[in-house]
């Protein structure tokens, strides 16, 4: 079983290539992102005040063990139609609201909640879950800011994939118009800023390849990982 490790900065395209990524080789697809979006949400549903100066770490963490010692979250892996589910519900729409984003850093820079979810990912990718049938298939393609480093460094394909930051901005700019990604502003950059004080991901570990798609269109980008995943099987 292939496993690639996909890290990069927000509005890099890093969810839309790797899902693309997954279907073209009938691979699952773990967006990790959306697992501490999740997680962010539930947190704010349980009623934990996330904007407090100091947050009650411990419930915090409390609250998103229970998403798994409780079964509240469902992954959904198959790349066609990857789904986030919290008690059954789809939350696509909502976790990428601007109340999520505004808060989802401050969920996943707390070391517990990354042990709970970094575990949950690890089985995800292991095929441990039980959940999705397409984790015991061919591979997985996993992404976010600590996949190739802390998830997964043992992954067969390791990619950093990044833009420049006027490329990434102009990206996100575009994004928001479209109203299938209506999800209300995200301030990326500071997000970027926060979430790189605790995983990085603006420079490659070693032995991660770089692929900067500033001056790559999207399917450019997406043969261009194909290639590193062909070249690794
Ligand atoms: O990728 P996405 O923008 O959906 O990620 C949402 C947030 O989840 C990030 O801003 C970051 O705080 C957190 N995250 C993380 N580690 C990952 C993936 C995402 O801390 N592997």
């Amino acid at each position: 079983m292939i496993t690639v490790a996909i890290d990069g900065p927000a509005g890099v395209g890093k969810s839309s290539t790797s899902k693309a990524l997954a279907e073209h080789f009938a691979f699952a697809y773990l967006d990790t992102g959306a697992m501490y979006r999740a997680a962010a949400l539930w947190c704010l549903r349980e009623g934990l005040d996330l904007d407090a100066q100091a947050v009650d770490q411990a419930a915090i963490v409390q609250a998103v063990g229970a998403l798994f010692t409780e079964d509240h979250l469902e992954m959904v892996l198959d790349p066609e139609e990857p789904t986030v589910r919290l008690d059954g519900q789809s939350v696509d729409q909502e976790i990428r609201s601007e109340r999520v984003s505004s808060h989802v850093s401050t969920v996943s820079s707390i070391d517990g909640v990354r042990r709970v979810l970094i575990a949950a990912q690890r089985a995800y990718i292991a095929g441990e879950s039980d959940e999705d049938s397409f984790s015991q298939g061919r591979g997985i393609v996993a992404e976010g800011r600590d996949i190739t480093t802390v998830v997964a460094p043992q992954a067969q394909v390791r990619v950093l994939l990044t833009a420049r930051e006027e490329v990434r901005a102009a990206r996100r700019a575009d994004q928001s118009q479209s109203p299938a990604q209506a999800v209300g502003q995200d301030n990326v950059a500071e997000r970027d800023r926060i979430d790189s004080q605790v995983t990085s991901f603006m420079s490659a570990a070693e032995g991660v390849v770089t692929v900067d798609n500033s001056d790559l269109t999207f399917e450019q980008t997406l043969q261009v990982l194909i290639n590193l995943v062909d070249q690794a099987v």
